[in-house]
């Protein structure tokens, strides 16, 4: 099958079984790639993603100067320190295509250089707000020029960065990342702290790197300083399947009848695993097994088995701290809950909005598309189930997530689903509808 179809067709119901892995998870992959260019000396990276998002980030150390090599299975990034980057051009032009987490992450990092950067992306991050980013990063001394000083392209001019303490609006992961990284080359302590912990991976990996880190935890919020000013040590590493390309394959083994299917060496970190903590509330059967921790991250192996779910009464309501440790699942979780019986309500999700599309709407229209039904609200959803889908046209507005959440939907729907614009996926799982047509029977899938 060739990895990339334009369009999919999908022939449900059908039940998946099996044993998989997912790829390397692609927020630890963009952090370690970009930690160790900076750090002193060779990382070996294991399992790193092999999603398009985390390729742009590889593109983008290597036009900073850093070599990286792969043999088999194993990267190795060449870091040269915290100020070792040595762009073959002035400004340097890095382009973070689909990527989200590229352009925030990397652009802490480049505040702190003594050359100038540019950085841009596709259509879609062209509309995505770094005003998050921007106003910490001035504060800290760095200039950002920006469209509409809020979109990409943005180019920045380095600078001696001066040590804040920032307090966030919003619980972001990226813009906390953006804020450590540059708080490695500033001047002092840096402080970040967040309305609810988002994920963790930035605060756990710094500590592998051997960057002077402390948290303080005012639960729900978390204060994080970071000294700057000293060098990181290269790491080995070994990247986790990601949990939430995980979470289409718990989803489908759970709401279609008779499907069983186990999913090693998958990321277990607390702060990822909200979406499993969620179906198991439903009454869903996903167990861990074998949970180690490596690089300071939990990883085990899943093992799913079917079985029907119920909302509490009157309905399970998914709000406040939760959403940013279901944020990247809730298209999948939208899916599932139309199978689910009772009502699902997801609220404080306005964030759904501006990611690589304006999720709420486009979940609702694919759920439309198969027949569904969808309560929209400005910050979230309603779903009251179970419904039965029918196959149906889904648009997914270039937005990888909706492929794959949508594939799963046609897997569970009678009839023909398809997908236009199903090769989106690759931007986080080139391997997907790969690992979909060896769970599912023959002629379940079918591309153009
Ligand atoms: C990510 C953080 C989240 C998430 C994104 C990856 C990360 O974004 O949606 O897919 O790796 O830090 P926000 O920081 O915008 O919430």
């Amino acid at each position: 099958m060739s990895r990339s179809p334009k369009s999919m067709r999908i022939n449900g119901p059908c039940a998946v079984r099996g044993a998989i892995r997912v790829p390397g998870d692609k927020s630890i992959s963009h952090r370690v790639a970009m930690l160790a260019s900076v750090a002193g000396g060779d990382s070996s990276i294991t399992g790193f993603a092999s999603s398009a998002d985390c390729q742009a980030t590889l593109d983008c150390v290597r036009r900073l100067g850093v070599e990286v090599e792969r043999a088999d299975e194993i990267l190795v990034v060449k870091g040269r320190g915290l100020r070792g980057y040595r762009p073959a051009r002035e400004p340097v032009r890095l382009d973070a295509g689909n990527s989200g987490s590229t352009i925030r992450m990397i652009t802490g990092l480049l505040a702190g250089q003594r050359f100038n950067s540019e950085i841009d992306g596709d259509e879609s991050l062209r509309r995505r707000p770094m005003s998050r980013i921007i106003e910490p990063l001035t504060l800290m001394g760095a200039t950002i020029k920006a469209r509409d000083q809020n979109f990409a392209p943005l180019s920045i001019r380095g600078a001696a960065l001066k040590p804040i303490r920032f307090a966030s609006r919003i619980a972001s992961a990226q813009v906390k990342t953006c804020m450590l990284f540059a708080g490695l080359y500033a001047d002092g302590q840096t402080t970040f702290s967040e309305p609810a912990p988002s994920r963790n991976h930035t605060e756990v990996m710094l500590r592998q790197f051997g960057a002077r880190l402390e948290s303080t935890t005012d639960e729900p919020a978390v204060d994080l300083s970071i000294e700057g000013g000293f060098e990181l040590s290269p790491v080995t590493y070994l990247v986790p399947g990601d949990v939430s390309s995980a979470a289409f394959f718990i989803a489908a083994a759970t709401l279609l009848p008779d499907s069983r299917l186990v999913i090693s060496g998958v990321n277990l970190n607390p702060t990822r695993t909200a979406f499993i903590d969620v179906l198991n509330r439903l009454g869903a059967k996903v167990v861990a097994d074998g949970v180690r921790t490596v690089n300071g991250e939990p990883i085990g192996d899943l093992e799913v088995t079917s079985c029907a779910l119920k909302a509490e009464q009157p309905s399970t309501v998914l709000a406040g701290h939760v959403i940013p440790n279901i944020i990247d699942e809730i298209p999948i979780l939208a899916v599932a809950a139309t199978q689910v019986e009772g009502r699902v309500e997801v609220r404080d999700a306005r964030e759904l909005r501006i990611k690589e599309s304006d999720r709420v709407s486009t979940v609702a229209d694919g759920i439309r598309a198969m027949g569904g039904e969808i309560e929209e609200f400005e910050d979230g959803f309603a779903i009251e189930g179970p419904q039965s889908l029918k196959g149906g046209r889904v648009d997914t507005a270039g937005d990888h997530r909706i492929a794959m959440a949508f594939t799963i939907a046609g897997l569970m729907a009678r009839g023909t689903t398809e997908i236009i614009g199903a090769d989106c996926a690759a931007v986080s799982f080139p391997e997907f509808y790969e690992l979909i047509a060896a769970i599912t029977q023959e002629g379940t899938l079918e591309h153009e």
